[in-house]
């Protein structure tokens, strides 16, 4: 399929913004990393002709998932795999069996990048693993997904996403502030329940970063490129350190994650400011600066590392800045595609052509000297 006939296709699916957004972050993440998509013989039964379709598409774009058969229902995967090899063979789609005896080893896990090296679709079914039980089975994923540091894990699911009986699905579970109020609610299907808690355990044991995704293949696509998804986002909540200025944190990793998430280098000196408060990710993917001024706080620099934007963290960060600063004002560009949020989350907006200044909790008369003084801010960025 044509490069430009499939963007055109998911520009139907979301925004020309946030299918570029997210496209520039898959394609910048290790090739192998992209996601794990688990689809299980029911899938392959009754919904084969999306999930292939989706396929193409990712196949199209250079986007090349690993594909894992038979996690829940093990029996007959070999044979859905093989169908769903056929149908991406008949549309000249790259793929191949990975056989998976007698286990997932390095050498098959080297294999298996290989093959993703080559644009080629691996196939994994885990029929040779039917007779273990369903931990056994997670545990093989999470070999898989440590060995290729996938970022994503991608349940596709008959339902749109995790659901309780007669309500729309849950668009986001963050796993350190719903697990436990969703699984002692006991409305979730069995299935779903079992999804939940194994999907925790994967991401919980995984050593790097990975989120979980239970969606519908008809949504597959949406899901990936658009912010607000349209299956269940399972994540794992960040843990948000405090710090009362600099000397506390690590410099240089601090640094790096700011100048990921603008793409530009920080000028000389700009760390040294006497910041009042510095929130942090534990593991330095987020992080939001505030200093103090002559007219009240300001929020100076609000960054998420590139690879990591849009998993929530952003909003982690804020929920834990405002329980501390109920007042402050920040500026963003004009162009900046958060500003829809930040309007969202801020009470008021002034616009400006190189800069659209934000406050949340100030007076009226705080507002016009807070104005004057985010847009008098040197700028902090290398061109
Ligand atoms: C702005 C930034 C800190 C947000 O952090 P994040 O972890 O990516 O954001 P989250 O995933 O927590 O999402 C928070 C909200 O912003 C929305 N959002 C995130 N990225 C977005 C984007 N590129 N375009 C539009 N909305 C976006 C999300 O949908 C979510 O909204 P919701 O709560 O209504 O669903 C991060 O994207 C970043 O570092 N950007 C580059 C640096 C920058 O521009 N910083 C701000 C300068 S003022």
């Amino acid at each position: 399929m044509e490069a430009e006939i499939i963007t055109r296709f998911l520009e139907s699916v979301g925004q020309k913004a946030d299918v570029d957004l997210y496209l520039k972050l898959f394609r910048a993440q290790k090739k192998e990393s992209f996601a794990v998509i688990c689809a299980s013989a029911r899938i392959v039964q009754t919904a084969l002709d999306p999930f292939h379709f989706d396929l193409r598409i990712l196949s199209g774009l250079g986007l090349t998932p690993v594909v894992v058969v038979g996690l829940f229902e093990p029996r007959d995967a070999d044979r859905q795999a093989a169908r769903v090899h056929e149908w991406l063979l008949e549309d000249q789609v790259p793929a191949q069996i990975v056989p998976l005896l007698p286990a997932l080893s390095p050498p098959l896990i080297e294999v298996v990048r290989e093959t993703i090296h080559m644009n080629t679709i691996p196939l994994l079914s885990l029929e040779p693993s039917r007779d273990a039980p369903l931990e056994a089975r997670f545990a093989l994923l999470r070999e898989l997904v440590t060995g290729l540091e996938s970022r994503k894990v991608v349940f596709l699911s008959t339902s749109a996403g995790l659901v309780r009986d007669g309500l729309p699905h849950i668009p986001v579970v963050n796993l350190e502030s719903d697990y436990d109020r969703l699984l002692r609610g006991g409305t979730l299907t069995r299935q779903h329940a079992s999804l939940l808690r194994h999907g925790k355990q994967l991401i919980d044991l995984t050593p790097h970063r990975v989120t979980a995704t239970v969606v519908n293949p008809l949504q597959l696509l949406r899901e990936l490129f658009t912010i607000n998804g349209a299956g269940t986002l399972i994540r794992k909540g960040s843990r948000v350190e405090s710090h009362r200025g600099i000397d506390s944190l690590d410099r240089a990793r601090l640094q790096a994650l700011i100048e990921s998430a603008f793409g530009r280098s920080l000028k000389d000196g700009v760390l040294d400011r006497p910041f009042e408060r510095i929130f942090v990710e534990e593991n330095y993917l987020g992080a939001a600066l505030l200093l103090q001024t002559p007219v009240g706080t300001c929020l100076s620099k609000f960054a998420v590392d590139r690879q990591a934007q849009g998993e929530g963290i952003g909003g982690d960060l804020w929920s834990v800045m405002i329980r501390d600063y109920p007042s402050f004002f920040w500026r963003a560009r004009p162009t900046n595609p958060i500003s829809t949020w930040y309007l969202k989350n801020g009470d008021g907006v002034a616009r400006f052509p190189d800069w659209h200044v934000y406050w949340r909790g100030l007076t009226v008369d705080q507002i016009e000297p807070a104005i004057r003084q985010a847009l008098a801010a040197p700028i902090d960025f290398v061109d």
